[in-house]
Parts: structure tokens; C-alpha cells; sequence
């Protein structure tokens, strides 16, 4: 059975319930992530209403309406790094874990970037046995292991950076 969640990109509308999502993130698994509350919480919502618009941001709402998981995608126009895309942001309230949601969200998320780069990138802590199975399982190949890269306190945590491939048409 599929789970009950809706799936849809997030637009300026959805800041404040993204922000509230998003904050919850930064509070209560600080380690998972390269930003930090103490920054974002002092942001005006325009600035997360911006950050629709900017980017490609992926929310899944419950049955009743509420928002219960989100994950970014950066698609930059540089000519020196716009053909990798970045996932940033991958956090589902405890409700909605374990029940497929991240892996239907990142398949929606890496779907909207194929044929538009060549690649997806993220960093994951080497700690997250479930991040690193998730997108392990879904193609993602580890890169690189980045020591120190978020520090939490007094405590670091070195990340794996991963990339999925996406294959390029070729020419006969
Ligand atoms: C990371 C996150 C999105 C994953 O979503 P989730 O619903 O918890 O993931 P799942 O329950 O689908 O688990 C993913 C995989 O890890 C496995 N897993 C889960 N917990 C595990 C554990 N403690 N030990 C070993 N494997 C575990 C699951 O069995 C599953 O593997 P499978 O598909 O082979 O069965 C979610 O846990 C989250 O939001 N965490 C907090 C923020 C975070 O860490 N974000 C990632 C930043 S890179």
C-alpha cells in the first residue's frame, strides 16, 4: 500500500509552514545539517519565500493538510558546476519515517533534475545509517569522506559525500 502523503513542489505560499518544518529540522537534529537554527530563525519569511522560488523545494503534506517532509534541489546556471545538482535540506517529522515517504520524495526530486544535469550531489553523516541506505539504495554512490565538515558544539561529524549518475544519451 502506497503512503497517504501528497506530493507537491512548494511555492512562496508554503513558507511559513516550510520555515516551521524546516526550523523543526535544525532544533532537533542539528548534526544532520550545514545550517544552523541560530541563523535561519532570525530570517524574514520573504527570505524562505525566496528560497521557493530559487529553488526547487519538495514538500509532502499529510491527510490533513499539514506539511510532514521536505527536501531541496539547487539547479544553478553556473557553466562551471551547473551540471550537478544539489540535494540539500532531507527531513521528515517523526510521523511520517519509515513508511517509504523519503524514498517516494528523493525518486519525485531526482526525476525533476534528470535531463537537466548530469548528476545529483549531497553530503550525508557518516553517522545516518537510514540517509545513507536511502540514497545508497536508490543509486547514489559514495565519493568521498569529508572529516570534520559540521561541527555541533564541541562535536564534529564527518560526511560522505555521494553522487547519483544520471546516464547521458549516446550518440550512435
Ligand atoms: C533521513 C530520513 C529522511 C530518512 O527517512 P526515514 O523514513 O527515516 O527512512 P527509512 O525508514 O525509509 O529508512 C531508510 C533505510 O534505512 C534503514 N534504517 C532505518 N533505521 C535504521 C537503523 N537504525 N539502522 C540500520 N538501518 C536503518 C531502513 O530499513 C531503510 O532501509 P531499507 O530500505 O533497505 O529497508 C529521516 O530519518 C530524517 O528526516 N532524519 C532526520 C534528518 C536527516 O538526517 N536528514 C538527512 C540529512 S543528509
Amino acid at each position: 500500500m502506497s503512503d497517504p502523503f501528497t506530493l507537491r513542489r512548494l511555492t512562496a505560499d508554503d513558507a511559513e509552514a516550510f520555515r516551521e518544518v524546516r526550523l523543526e529540522g535544525l532544533r532537533l537534529t542539528p548534526q544532520a545539517f550545514t545550517a544552523a537554527l541560530s541563523q535561519e530563525a532570525i530570517l524574514p519569511l520573504e527570505a524562505f519565500r525566496e528560497r521557493m522560488e530559487t529553488h526547487h523545494v519538495l514538500g509532502a503534506f499529510d491527510a490533513d493538510g499539514r506539511l510532514q517532509g521536505v527536501m531541496g534541489l539547487h539547479l544553478s546556471d553556473s557553466p562551471r558546476t551547473g551540471h550537478i545538482g544539489q540535494v540539500w535540506g532531507v527531513y521528515l517529522r517523526e510521523a511520517a519515517r519509515g513508511t517509504g515517504l523519503a524514498r517516494r520524495m528523493l525518486e519525485q526530486l531526482a526525476e525533476t533534475a534528470r535531463g537537466r544535469v548530469e548528476a545529483l550531489e549531497l553530503g550525508v553523516g557518516v553517522y545516518n545509517t537510514p540517509a545513507r541506505r536511502l540514497y545508497a539504495s536508490l543509486g547514489f554512490v559514495e565519493m568521498a569522506r569529508l572529516p570534520r565538515v559540521v561541527r555541533v558544539d564541541e562535536v564534529y561529524y564527518d560526511e560522505i559525500l555521494m553522487r547519483l549518475a544520471f546516464p547521458t544519451a549516446q550518440t550512435p
